[in-house]
């Protein structure tokens, strides 16, 4: 038994903050941008909405992909390090708000791996036969907990949602997913404050992400290029059999290093970056929704989604769509 896509969706919010607005409220660029991360635009939530908020637009258009009601929903993970709140969990906010009734839903602080990591935990639940038609989410409204007047971080992010519904299924589906972290690396990217965490003199409430970029940029190429090679060996495949890489839309220079060192051409990798910022665990999701929907994505194409984020954390997941 497998389980499978059965439909993609994803939501970006109205508002659009370009590199020409951003020149405007800190000492950058849009030429600085654009040649150090590729970006060019980001969409940034509105005041009145909430991570749970874009989960329901993204899930309600992969539920509608798949051609499944809330009473199908045996399952709801969501991938997010921006909750709306400590508590509830988001996938029970969104549970609420599809009127879906009783089925387990939470969700997973994996950071821009947390969509990787909630697939993989779904495909345990569908394959193990615990969940027949799961909606798995990657939600996010890092736009909270950005500096705004830190221009090494607020070029970077976005906020933003993607969705799957994934069913079982006799033939691939998921094939393989392989996750890994190393919390020696906490400290590169991280938001040094939360609920747990006294603040003290030394250490003052800090809400921000903080982000030695340059260092995280050297660890996410290797250990992207490294999963992605576990992948197709473990799968006894070659790069080339790939129809579509899909990779955390971080930066485009990791996503071009990438690609040079796998020897995968560009134009097989799914590229959103440019239009989106870093949208953390709603950046793969959404990318394979943009694929799906605009033809590029097509039923038995092999797909290869990959994922780097704070902890580190990192995964991937090799799948037939
Ligand atoms: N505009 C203009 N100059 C800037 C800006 C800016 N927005 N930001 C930084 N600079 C300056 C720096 O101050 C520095 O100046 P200096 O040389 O005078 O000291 C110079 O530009 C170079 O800074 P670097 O940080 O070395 O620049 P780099 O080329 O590494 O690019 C970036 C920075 C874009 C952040 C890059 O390192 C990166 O993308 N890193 C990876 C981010 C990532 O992958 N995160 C993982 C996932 S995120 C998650 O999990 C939540």
């Amino acid at each position: 038994m497998y389980s499978r896509i059965t439909g993609t969706g994803s939501y970006l919010p109205e508002k659009v903050v370009t590199n020409a607005d951003l020149e405007k409220t800190v000492d950058t660029t849009d030429e600085w941008i654009r040649a150090r991360t590729g970006i060019e635009r980001r969409h940034i939530a509105a005041d009145d909405q909430c991570t749970s908020d874009l989960a329901v637009h993204a899930a309600r258009l992969a539920m509608t992909a798949a051609g499944v009601q809330p009473e199908d929903i045996d399952l709801i993970v969501v991938g997010t390090t921006s909750p709306d709140l400590v508590f509830p969990n988001v996938g029970c906010l969104v549970q609420e708000r599809l009127g879906i009734r009783g089925c387990p839903a939470f969700s997973i602080e994996a950071a821009c791996s947390g969509f990787i990591y909630a697939l993989t935990t779904a495909d345990r639940f569908v394959v193990t036969g615990q969940a027949k038609c799961a909606l798995v989410i990657g939600a996010e409204t890092l736009s909270r907990i950005v500096d705004w007047s830190d221009r090494s971080t607020c070029v970077i992010f976005g906020d933003g949602s993607g969705a799957v519904v994934i069913q079982p299924s006799e033939e691939p589906g998921i094939i393989s997913c392989h996750l890994g972290a190393d919390g020696r690396y906490k400290d590169l990217l991280c938001t040094p404050s939360g609920p747990s965490k006294k603040p003290t003199a030394d250490q003052p409430r800090d809400p921000f992400i903080t982000m030695k970029g340059n260092e995280v940029f050297k660890v996410a190429v290797k250990t992207l290029e490294s999963i992605v090679r576990k992948t197709l060996a473990e799968n006894n495949m070659d790069g080339s059999e790939i129809d579509w890489l899909i990779p955390h839309q971080a930066n485009n220079r990791i996503i071009q290093a990438l690609s040079k060192r796998l020897k995968m051409p560009i134009e097989k990798v799914i590229l959103t970056v440019q239009e989106q910022g870093n949208t953390s665990a709603a950046s793969v999701p959404l990318a394979l929704d943009v694929a799906v929907r605009d033809g590029r994505g097509q039923r038995g194409d092999l797909l290869l989604l990959g994922a780097f984020g704070g902890g580190f954390t990192w995964g991937s997941v090799l799948l037939r769509y």
